[in-house]
């Protein structure tokens, strides 16, 4: 196992800042994790990890002492040379990525001068590390190097992500600095993409941006299936036997959200306009996911007509199974919606405990159990595939509600033994109904 002299720093330790440091951990480094938030520290000191992301725990306690925590700059400066950078690179209200966490982390760095490797993990606009470099150079520090290393993790699968990626991406000013970083990861089996920085920070963009095209394209055929009386599920399956195709991100539902999709496609837009260029297909990719969440509001209007009084029971809140992130989650923008219309709305998501995040779920009311979600409710949404609603007993969840209509927001539920149970089952672009006897195909993954 690769052994770095000193230990390697990580600067920002959310989602991609405390996998990554447990990770490398994990290959054998000692590591040294910084945040702002001191709360966070505190808790990660005491061994409490501030996310839910499965396999974590287990690493970060095999890890045991080669992980530290501190809030002090100087003291990770003191102690490291190889920094990698892992904070949060939010929307501006222009749709421009936020960088002003990156600046402030480089005028942390840059004031304590020194011999440094800054590697960029979080997602940052093409041109930031030539930025970054004029700034340093402003400063009047030397010294420190700049490399890219983009982090393709998905939440809900990020250990497994990062200890086994489809590739490593490193963009470079300097060789050796490219090696430095690459050594570090040598643990780890894959393809390795060396390259300029500019390049390495567009492969992430053009990534997601590209994942969030193929939803909003099946979300689309979806919308088409449901006007021609074709299944998108088996449409799906059928093109994504094709390997240039391929199966993943194929599965038609009510939109991506996340803390990525949304402001990386948004960001790589304005990037485009910004530089002179108009991306068109990106307005429709971004327009597509906006109308898809609304969409199901239409759908359950058809089937219950006016939702003033109606109770409406959401199963699922965060946005994807596996993780607690409610980040640009649809179930904001369809709880909003809903409420605008009058509805009275109830809901159940394993990680969102009832009293949470009044400033997102408004007049929202939360309870602890699927069964307390649906109780006199006229119509259920599934809006997050967490595995424990497709064990649901449709006829006990029935004998609880007042009506009788399922909306599937994933195409996750087995439509044929929901409407066995008595209900209207809606998927999106699929009518639910197993196909010529077969139990219902699933597309690969999404986001
Ligand atoms: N979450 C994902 O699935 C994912 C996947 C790939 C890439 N990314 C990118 O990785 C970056 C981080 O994302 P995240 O989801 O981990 O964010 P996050 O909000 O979970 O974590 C960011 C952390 O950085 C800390 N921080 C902010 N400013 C700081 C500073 N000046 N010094 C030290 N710490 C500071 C925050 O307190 C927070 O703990 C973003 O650019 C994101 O786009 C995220």
């Amino acid at each position: 196992m690769p052994q770095q002299q000193r230990p390697v720093g990580v600067i920002g330790v959310g989602y991609v800042g405390l996998v990554t440091a447990v990770c490398l951990a994990h290959l054998g480094h000692e590591v040294v994790c910084l945040d702002v938030d001191e709360a966070k520290i505190d808790d990660l000191r005491r061994g409490r990890i501030p996310i839910y992301e499965p396999g974590l725990a287990e690493l970060m306690a095999d890890a045991g002492e080669r992980l530290a925590f501190t809030t002090s700059y100087d003291e990770l400066c003191d102690r490291c040379r190889v920094l990698f950078v892992a904070v949060d690179t939010p929307p501006s209200p222009s749709g421009d990525a936020d960088l002003s966490r990156v600046e402030r982390v480089v005028r942390e760095i840059g004031g304590r001068g020194g011999d440094r490797l800054l590697v960029m993990k979080s997602t940052v606009p093409v041109g930031t590390g030539d930025r970054v470099m004029a700034e340093l150079e402003a400063m009047g520090v030397e010294g420190i190097g700049y490399c890219s290393n983009p982090e393709f993790l998905r939440e809900g699968a990020a250990v497994d992500d990062v200890l086994r990626p489809d590739r490593i991406v490193i963009g470079e000013y300097d060789q050796h600095d490219g090696d430095t970083v690459s050594e570090l990861w040598s643990g780890i089996e894959t393809e390795v993409v060396r390259t300029s920085v500019a390049t390495a920070e567009m492969i992430k963009y053009a990534s997601n941006a590209f994942l969030a095209t193929k939803i909003s394209f099946i979300n689309e055929i979806a919308n088409v299936c449901e006007h021609v009386g074709a299944d998108v599920r088996t449409v799906a399956v059928g093109m994504g036997l094709d390997h240039r195709i391929g199966p993943s991100f194929l599965q038609a539902g009510i939109g991506y959200g996340g803390s990525c999709f949304p402001k990386d496609v948004q960001a790589l837009k304005q990037l485009a306009g910004n530089s002179g260029y108009h991306f068109q297909l990106l307005n429709a990719v971004i327009e597509v996911n906006h109308l898809q969440k609304r969409r199901v509001v239409a759908k359950l209007q058809e089937r219950v007509g006016r939702l003033r009084g109606k109770r409406v029971a959401l199963l699922g809140l965060t946005f994807k199974p596996n993780t607690d992130d409610l980040r640009e989650a649809a179930s904001i923008v369809l709880a909003a919606r809903l409420r605008a219309e009058g509805a009275k709305v109830t809901a159940f998501d394993p990680m969102v405990p009832p009293g949470s995040r009044p400033d997102l779920f408004p007049g929202v009311k939360l309870v602890t159990s699927a069964l307390d979600a649906v109780d006199g409710a006229d119509a259920v949404i599934l809006v997050t595939e967490w595995p424990e609603f497709g064990q649901l007993d449709w006829r006990a969840v029935r004998d609880r509600m007042r009506g009788h209509h399922v909306i599937d927001g994933r195409n996750y539920l087995d439509g044929a033994a929901v409407a066995a149970a008595g209900f209207s089952y809606d998927g999106i672009g699929t009518t639910g109904d197993t196909l010529g006897g077969e139990t219902p195909l699933v597309a690969g993954e999404r986001s």
